[in-house]
C-alpha cells in the first residue's frame, strides 16, 4: 500500500494482519461450509434451501476478497496454502450433517458459524474504530452482512 496509507495506521501492522488473516480463513470455510452443503442437501425442501446457500456461499468469497485486498494493501498476503486454512480461522468449519435431509442440523450449524463471525467482527469494530478507519470499515461491511444472513436462518429455522 501508499506510505501514507500504512503511516495513518495506528495499531501494530502485524496484530490487524492476524487478525485479518482469522477472518480471511473463516470466510473461506464458511463459502465452502455453505456450497458443499448446497450441493449436497436432498429432500423436499432442498430446492428451496440451495439457491439461498449458493448465493450465501458466493457472498462469504466476496467477503474473504475483501478482506484479501485488505491484507495486501498492509502489506501481508492471504493464507496462501491450503491445509493451513483451518489452523488460521477463528470460527472452525462445520461440515455438512451425515442426513443429507435434516435441515435443521445443517441450519443450526450455519448459524453457529454466523453467530461466531458477528461475534469476532463485532470485537474487531470494537478493536480497530479508532487506530485503523479503512480495516474497520471493512469489518463494520462483513458485520452488517452476516447480521442479515443470521436473521435469514433464523427465519428458516422458525418455519421448520
Ligand atoms: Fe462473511
Ligand atoms: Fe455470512
Amino acid at each position: 500500500m501508499g506510505r501514507t496509507g500504512i503511516e495513518i495506521v495506528k495499531a501494530p501492522l502485524d496484530e490487524v494482519i492476524s487478525d485479518l488473516l482469522k477472518a480471511y480463513a473463516d470466510e473461506w470455510l464458511a463459502h465452502y461450509q455453505y456450497w458443499v452443503a448446497a450441493v449436497t442437501l436432498k429432500g423436499v425442501d432442498a430446492d428451496t434451501y440451495r439457491p439461498v446457500l449458493m448465493e450465501m456461499s458466493a457472498h462469504e468469497l466476496k467477503h474473504a476478497e475483501k478482506i484479501a485486498k485488505r491484507i495486501i494493501q498492509l502489506g501481508g498476503k492471504p493464507v496462501l496454502q491450503f491445509e493451513k486454512l483451518l489452523a488460521t480461522s477463528g470460527c472452525g468449519y462445520i461440515p455438512p450433517p451425515e442426513d443429507p435431509t435434516n435441515y435443521e442440523q445443517l441450519i443450526k450449524d450455519i448459524l453457529k458459524a454466523e453467530q461466531c463471525a458477528i461475534k469476532f467482527y463485532s470485537r474487531m469494530v470494537e478493536k480497530y474504530r479508532l487506530t485503523d478507519v479503512v480495516t474497520y470499515e471493512v469489518f463494520e461491511d462483513l458485520l452488517q452482512d452476516e447480521v442479515e444472513d443470521e436473521q435469514t436462518w433464523e427465519d428458516f429455522l422458525a418455519k421448520l
